[in-house]
């Protein structure tokens, strides 16, 4: 009988230790989250534009995906510098819509040999299958893309090691809203839109200089209903290039500035290949080889 009230004992010290574990854990997760509120700073990111932040905005984006929260929010707080590797965020969730808050500034690896993954990097940072994803925000994106500029992969066999990597890509996602942010000197072209339906782009700022190859604004393919407003583009190439497979694009209210006069490059260029339904509403383009380019 004793030994039994013993191992009763015994038990519910066990529970009670596992119990108050749990609760401290879920004080640890309510400082963490505060809500539905997922701050990169919370989950280990520094922001001093040194340490790497990769792992910190992982660590709060699954926190995020695997919220049970409505509308989870992830925050990259304003008045620090994030230095992120190549990075991709499914989308594929408990929610399906999502905001990202970025106030602050967030920053690639200068140097080209110092990004994980060099070889054949497709994309810097890169959203996918998302239903429902909101970026907003006054944040800077820069891709230090100067040092990717000075390699030329034209020649595949001279020493060409790197496929130059996108700056910021969606791709396999709907109902997508970006606003407000600036994005700056990507390796390649700004931002991609692929195999998207229902983007809204709007109050952007995308700028890289008039030297620089291949930098691209905003390249959309494979994709219907974009829309893009309000948006200051002032790059080396074109500043929207529309690829195949592309439909209901409407452009409006846009400053379309390329700044290097070289025959290829346009504020405008669209691809022949099954483009559909392109509306340029109030569109200003300044020191523009051509305006609107279809490539043939
Ligand atoms: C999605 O999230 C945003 C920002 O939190 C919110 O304003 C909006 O109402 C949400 N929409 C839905 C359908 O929950
Ligand atoms: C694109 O937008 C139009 C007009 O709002 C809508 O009728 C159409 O269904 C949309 N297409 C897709 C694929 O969502
Ligand atoms: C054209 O765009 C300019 C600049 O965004 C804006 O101030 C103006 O109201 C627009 N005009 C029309 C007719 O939409």
């Amino acid at each position: 009988m004793a030994s039994v009230k013993k191992i009763l004992a015994i038990v519910v010290l066990i529970q009670c230790a596992t119990l108050s574990e749990s609760s401290r854990m879920l004080e640890k997760k309510k400082k963490k989250t505060d809500g539905n509120t997922f701050n990169v700073i919370s989950f280990g990111a520094v922001g001093d534009g040194v340490e790497d932040d990769s792992k910190g905005f992982k660590d709060a984006w699954n926190a995020a995906c695997g919220s049970s929260a409505s509308s989870p929010m992830v925050v990259v707080p304003q008045g620090k510098t994030f230095l992120l590797q190549p990075l991709t965020l499914d989308g594929e969730c408990n929610s399906n819509n999502f905001t990202f808050q970025i106030d602050g500034n967030i920053i690639a690896p200068s140097e080209p040999s110092a990004w994980e993954r060099k070889r054949n990097c497709h994309h810097w940072i890169g959203f996918k299958n998302f239903d429902g994803l909101f970026i907003q925000g006054s944040g800077t994106i820069n891709g230090h893309g100067s040092k990717w500029w000075k390699l030329s992969c034209k020649d595949k066999n001279k020493g060409c090691h790197f496929r130059k990597p996108t700056g910021f890509m969606i791709a396999n996602s709907k109902n997508v809203e970006i606003k407000g942010l600036t994005f700056e000197d990507s390796p390649k072209m700004h931002i991609a839109f692929e195999n998207s339906i229902s983007i809204h782009a709007t109050d952007l700022t995308i700028k890289a200089p008039g030297n620089s190859p291949n930098t691209d604004g905003i390249h959309i393919q494979r994709s219907t209903n974009v829309t893009i407003d309000k948006t200051i583009i002032q790059t080396g190439d074109d500043c929207i290039s529309i690829g195949p497979d592309t439909k209901n694009t409407l452009i409006l209210e846009t400053s379309n500035v390329v700044q290097v006069m070289e025959s290829a490059l346009a504020a405008l260029e669209l691809s022949d290949m099954n483009v559909e339904f392109v509306h340029v509403i109030n569109v200003s383009f300044y020191g523009t080889t051509n305006g609107v380019r279809i490539k043939t």
